[in-house]
C-alpha cells in the first residue's frame, strides 16, 4: 500500500507503527529474545524455506531491530534497511558485498580511519585495490574509474576535514559506468541530506552518532533498493553475523524521536562557534561547512538542509599546542565520536586518523595542529567560554 507523504520530522516519531498491535505503547517494545518458537515443525520448516513470513532467530531478524530498519528506510526514502553492530559493521558488510578479488574501489579522498584500515585490509587479504579522488569534477572521477571499479564510496562532509562533494554529480557520473554509489552519511543524517534522492544507491550510517545521540550505543544502519538490502540481510547479515540487539534497536528508535531538534541545536551551535572561532586570533583555520569561505558553500546550499554539528580547526603553532590547547578544555570533554549531548574534541592526526600514514594525512588535509570539536547540546555561551579560556592560555 502507497503512503501519504509526510514530512521527516513526522517520520522519525511515527512511522507505520501500529500501537494496537503492541498493545498500546508507544515505545516500541523490547524483544529480548535470541529465538523464536514454532507453531509446528512444519511451520519451522516453512519459516526457513521462506515460504511464510515469521521471525526465526534474532541473527536473522527481529521486531524491534525490524521497526528500526523500517525507520531508516523511510527517513532516507529507501525501500528497505537493515541493522548493524556498529558503522564499522555496516560498512564492511557493504564493501564486502559490492566487491570480489581483483575489483577495485573508488573513494571521496578523505574518509574515516577505520574504513581506509578497512580498504587497507581489502587490498592486502583479498586483492581489492582501491583509490581516491577529490571528486571536484566529473573529469577527476572519470579519471579514476577503471574496468574493475565495482562501487564509489563517498564520505561528505568527509571526516574530519569538513570538506564537501557534490553527490548529484558523482551519482551522474557513476550511472554512466553503471557503478553504484554508497554514501556514508553519518555526519548529516537524513535530515540534513538525503543522497538517495541526489541519485545516489546507497546509504550508511555510524548510528552511534547523531541517530543515537546521547553516546550510548555503538550500531550501524544501511538503507538502499529492496533487491540490494534483501542480499546484504542473506549474506553480510546472516553469515558474517555483525547483527544489533534489540536493546541497541530501541535506544537509536528513541533516539530518532528527537533527532530533528537535536540536529537543529547541534548545526546553530556548531555555527556559532564556528564564526566566533573564525575571528579568533590564535586562530588559523576554521572547515565548517556554514562559513560563507567554505570552499563548497555553493555545494553545501544546494545538498544540504544545515551545516550539522562538527567543525575542524587549526590552530597557530604545532601538535603540542593543539594539545596543550585540548587539555585547557574544563567543560568540553576529549573523547572520539561525535553527535552526542555533551561537546566532544580530538585530535585526529593521533587519534581518529592515527592509522592512516602522515603522508596520506596531508594529502587528505589532516595537519598536526587541526582538532575535531563535536558541537553538543549545551549553552553555546557556555562552550564558546570554555574555548575562549583555552585558547587565551
Ligand atoms: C564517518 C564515520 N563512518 C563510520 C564510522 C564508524 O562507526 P562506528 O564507530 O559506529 O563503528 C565512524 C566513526 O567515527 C565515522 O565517523
Amino acid at each position: 500500500m502507497k503512503r501519504k507523504k509526510r514530512s521527516i520530522e513526522t517520520d522519525m516519531i511515527h512511522n507505520e507503527y501500529q500501537t494496537g498491535e503492541n498493545k498500546g505503547s508507544l515505545s516500541f517494545p523490547i524483544f529480548q529474545t535470541s529465538t523464536f518458537s514454532f507453531g509446528s515443525a512444519a511451520e519451522g520448516a516453512r519459516r526457513f524455506a521462506g515460504e511464510e513470513e515469521g521471525y526465526i532467530y534474532t541473527r536473522l531478524g527481529n521486531p524491534t531491530v525490524r521497526a528500526l530498519e523500517e525507520r531508516i528506510a523511510v527517513l532516507e526514502g529507501a525501500d528497505k534497511g537493515l541493522a548493524f553492530a556498529s558503522g564499522m559493521a555496516a560498512v564492511s558488510a557493504v564493501l564486502i558485498a559490492l566487491t570480489k578479488s581483483g575489483d577495485h574501489v573508488l573513494c571521496s579522498n578523505g574518509l574515516y580511519g577505520c574504513t581506509y584500515g578497512l580498504l587497507q585490509m581489502l587490498e592486502e587479504k583479498y586483492r581489492v585495490t582501491h583509490d581516491f579522488s577529490y571528486m571536484q569534477t566529473e573529469q577527476e572521477i572519470h579519471e579514476k574509474i577503471t574496468p574493475e571499479t565495482s562501487c564509489i564510496f563517498v564520505e561528505t562532509p568527509i571526516n574530519p576535514t569538513m570538506k564537501v562533494i557534490d553527490l548529484t554529480m558523482v551519482a551522474k557520473v557513476a550511472e554512466g559506468y553503471g557503478i553504484p554509489v554508497v554514501v556514508d552519511n553519518t555526519f548529516c543524517t537524513p535530515y540534513l541530506q538525503k543522497p538517495l534522492d541526489l541519485g545516489c544507491d546507497i546509504v550508511i550510517h555510524s548510528a552511534t552518532k547523531y541517530i543515537g545521540g546521547h553516546g550510548d550505543v555503538i550500531a550501524g544502519l544501511v538503507a538502499g533498493s529492496d533487491e540490494f538490502i534483501s542480499a546484504l540481510a542473506l549474506s553480510q547479515q546472516k553469515d558474517i553475523g555483525g547483527v544489533l540487539s534489540p536493546f541497541d534497536a530501541w535506544l537509536l528508535l528513541r533516539g530518532m524521536k528527537t533527532l530533528h531538534v537535536r540536529m537543529d541545536r547541534h548545526s546553530s551551535n556548531a555555527q556559532e562557534i564556528a564564526e566566533r572561532l573564525n575571528n579568533h586570533p590564535r586562530i588559523r583555520q576554521v572547515f565548517y561547512p556554514g562559513l560563507p569561505q567554505h570552499e563548497h558553500c555553493s555545494i553545501v546550499q544546494r545538498q544540504m538542509k544545515d551545516s550539522g554539528g562538527v567543525i575542524a580547526f587549526e590552530l597557530d603553532g604545532d601538535q603540542k599546542d593543539a594539545q596543550k590547547f585540548m587539555d585547557q578544555l574544563k567543560l568540553i570533554k576529549i573523547a572520539v565520536s561525535l553527535g552526542d549531548a555533551e561537546t566532544l574534541i580530538q585530535h585526529p592526526a593521533t587519534m581518529t586518523h592515527a592509522v592512516v600514514p602522515e603522508d596520506k594525512r596531508r594529502e587528505m588535509g589532516i595537519s598536526n595542529r587541526l582538532v575535531r570539536l563535536s558541537a553538543g547540546l549545551e549553552a553555546v555561551e557556555d562552550l564558546w567560554e570554555d574555548l575562549n579560556q583555552a585558547l587565551e592560555k
